[in-house]
């Protein structure tokens, strides 16, 4: 077991941070605590409390990624996330994408692929387009609003509804269920609450495909409720916690990423500037939000075979985590990392992951991001924060709940807009 650096004064010492703890991630500057653990501790043992096992924590890029190419050494199907692996294992392992490794898993992502595939995702990513825009050109008539609750939770959760076919009338619902399934928002939501939620998005789904194997349309449920793999069709099971997967893989990454984008151009107004004058790339600058933001802090694996990590011994059946929010701070890859430059080139972030479970979603998101950027720049001049904004209360997603924000129009833009 590595032995732990002792801090000095004023320096955090690392054994006392506790990653378990949504608390620590609210409390802190992130990118100097991570600094000091890429720097005195890059593969570092966290003990944990009670029953609970402890876990390895990856902060260098090299070695997120590492893991991350390793589906063989390293499994997901014990859980990809610290909860469920701390719990011993996920209730959708082998059924769903995120937490299926092996020919299962290449075999239905393949056949979600297909849905996925940007030629596809053409009609779905024009209504994102509108649907932003039209959201963006309201807050900004009305001069002010919550970008979290006015814009950005309208949009992620409306596409993926489309592509999944969820009708009008059941996305209120779905989106409340979603927020409780997955983050606890405000502090003091039980793991109970979050469980009920989880298991009501599954009923619904349930019901939902059911009705799609009878009477099938273009859409991703009733694909995942038809579709045959040699012959046979996928269970309900796989189907049920597929769409579940889905709606939850993108919502909320997606939601957390604009609402952090929009207060980091406030934050950032000499980059604000940059992307209005047309000095860097909305693509680029898409890619730095991802980047700067980090939405999904880390994702993590279970080792199937004794191994090593950055010289590390690492035991069959330890725990690793990889957190990509330090990863993509790293500066053996990425240059002036703490400077938020949304004209960075290459920008190789790992927001999305990497390797066989790459991001299934990361066309859309970033159709997302860039739909929002455009918008504003196309019709506000200036942004400033009204208010302090909520974060959310997580040790897994980053981001805020409410941002409330003044817009300034740009007469031009909004008026050319309106005639689009
Ligand atoms: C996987 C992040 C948007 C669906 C992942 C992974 C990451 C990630 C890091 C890898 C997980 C792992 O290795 O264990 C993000 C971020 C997003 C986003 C930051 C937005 C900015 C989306 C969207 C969708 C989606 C829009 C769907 C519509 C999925 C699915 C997987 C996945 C299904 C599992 C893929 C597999 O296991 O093969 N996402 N995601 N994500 N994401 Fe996303």
């Amino acid at each position: 077991m590595a032995s732990q650096p002792t801090a000095g004064p004023g320096e955090i010492d690392l054994d006392q941070v506790d990653l378990t703890d949504p608390q620590t991630f609210l409390n802190r500057e992130l990118p100097p605590m991570w600094r000091r653990f890429r720097e005195l501790s890059p593969v570092h043992w966290h003990p944990t409390e009670g029953l609970m096992p402890g876990f390895w924590v990856l902060s260098r890029y090299r070695d997120v990624m590492a893991v991350y190419r390793d589906n063989r050494a390293f499994t997901s199907e014990k859980g990809n996330v610290l909860t469920t692996l701390l719990q011993g294992g996920d209730s959708a392992s082998g059924k769903m994408l995120a937490v299926t490794d092996g020919v299962r898993h290449r075999e239905i992502r393949n056949l979600l692929l297909k849905a996925f595939a940007p030629r596809v995702l053409e009609p779905v990513v024009d209504a994102v387009r509108r649907r932003t825009e039209g959201l963006v050109r309201a807050a900004v008539e009305r001069g002010s609003c919550d970008f979290a609750q006015d814009v950005a939770e309208h949009i992620p959760m409306a596409t993926i509804a489309d592509l999944l076919g969820v009708p009008e009338s059941d996305r209120g619902y779905l989106l409340t269920l979603t927020k409780q399934a997955l983050s606890a928002e405000e502090a003091g939501q039980s793991v109970e609450e979050s469980l009920i939620a989880r298991n009501e998005l599954l009923l619904y789904f349930a019901d939902l495909a059911e009705d799609r194997r009878e009477e099938p349309t273009e859409d991703v449920i009733s694909a995942l409720a038809t579709a045959t793999i040699d012959g046979e069709p996928l269970t309900e099971e796989e189907i049920v916690f597929n769409c579940y997967s889905l709606i939850l893989g993108g919502d909320e990454t997606s939601r957390l990423s604009m609402i952090c984008g929009m207060r980091e151009l406030i934050e950032h107004p000499v980059q604000w500037k940059r992307l209005r004058a047309g000095d860097v790339a909305v693509e680029s600058a898409v890619e730095e939000v991802l980047r700067w933001v980090t939405p999904a802090m880390h994702f993590g694996r279970r080792a199937v075979v004794d191994t090593e990590i950055g010289g590390q011994h690492i035991k069959a059946g330890d725990i690793v985590t990889m957190w990509n929010t330090a990863a993509n701070y790293d500066d053996e890859v990425f240059a002036e990392p703490e400077v938020f430059d949304l004209g960075r080139t290459p920008n190789k972030h790992v927001s999305f992951g990497y390797g066989p479970h790459f991001c299934l979603g990361a066309y859309l998101g970033r159709a997302e991001i860039h739909a929002m950027l455009t918008a504003l720049r196309t019709m506000v001049t200036e942004a400033e924060l009204t208010g302090p904004g909520r974060p959310i209360h997580s040790n897994f997603l980053h981001g805020y709940s409410s941002l409330p924000v003044s817009l300034t129009p740009d007469q031009a833009g909004l008026a050319r807009s309106r005639m689009a």
